[in-house]
């Protein structure tokens, strides 16, 4: 069995990360799945944007939080880059929508491990079901209190364990929390993790791998899923 292949904030390798543009592509190039992340506005709207403050990504300023919907929606999130000018942050609804008529599977992550925006699994798991996408979505987190918190309120829709290095025999810390999947740094993995976790019932998937030798390194560990920036360049390899 071959890796699923997700798309990291959207084909990001390409496409100004998260946008609708970079979603788009990762559906042209045939990625299986998508990663993006998602944070809360000052009126409580669940945006895709990665960092808590916009000014890496976009041409404004200072954290989410302290911005409206209405203030957000006009940015621009382009990088710069004259192909895709216009591009703007998303509403994570804007993704479910182009998604419920596919068969792609969608991991949102939380971005809850900085900022702890109050409720947010609450209104993310509200329009998982809105779009009765419960069994294609897998929300993961930094921050393990927020798995628990989703393990245990929605336990029909798969949560992850996000991690970068180090954790003690995962596949069992995956069970305590509740969650049904691993989202480890790649360097983190092992054949052995990943032996214990399927025995155990959990799903592997990595970030971010974006070499050749990285993702062949993966998939003869047996992952489940490889969450990339290249999509295209591993359905290549794949074939
Ligand atoms: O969800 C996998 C990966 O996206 C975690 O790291 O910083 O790219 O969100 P980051
Ligand atoms: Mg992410």
């Amino acid at each position: 069995m071959y890796p699923l292949i997700y798309a990291h904030r959207g084909a990001s390798g390409h496409a100004p990360e998260n946008t609708m543009a970079a979603f788009r592509l990762a559906l042209e190039e045939g990625a299986e799945g998508l990663e993006l992340d998602v944070q809360l506005t000052a009126d409580r709207q669940v945006v895709v944007i990665h960092d808590e403050t916009l000014d890496r990504t976009t041409d404004g300023t200072g954290p989410v939080y302290s911005r409206t919907w209405e203030e957000l929606r006009g940015l621009d999130a382009s990088f710069g880059q004259e192909a895709y000018m216009g591009e703007g942050i998303p509403l994570l609804a804007q993704v479910l929508e182009l998604l419920a008529p596919t068969q792609l599977e969608l991991n949102i992550e939380l971005k809850n491990g900085i900022v702890p925006y109050e409720g947010m699994e609450e209104l993310v798991v509200r329009m998982v079901r809105q779009y009765g996408m419960e069994k294609r979505i897998v929300l993961s987190s930094f921050n393990h209190y927020s798995v628990a918190r989703l393990a245990a309120m929605a336990p029909d829709i798969e949560s992850a364990v996000l991690y970068a290095e180090g954790l003690y025999r995962p596949w069992e810390y995956a069970a305590f929390v509740g969650a049904r999947s691993l989202h480890p740094h790649y360097l983190a993995v092992t054949p052995e993790i990943v032996m214990n976790a399927h025995m155990a019932g959990v799903k592997v998937r990595p970030w971010t791998v974006n070499s050749d030798e990285d993702y062949r390194r993966m998939a003869a560990a047996g992952v489940d899923a490889v969450i990339t920036n290249y999509p295209c360049k591993f359905k290549a390899l794949r074939g």
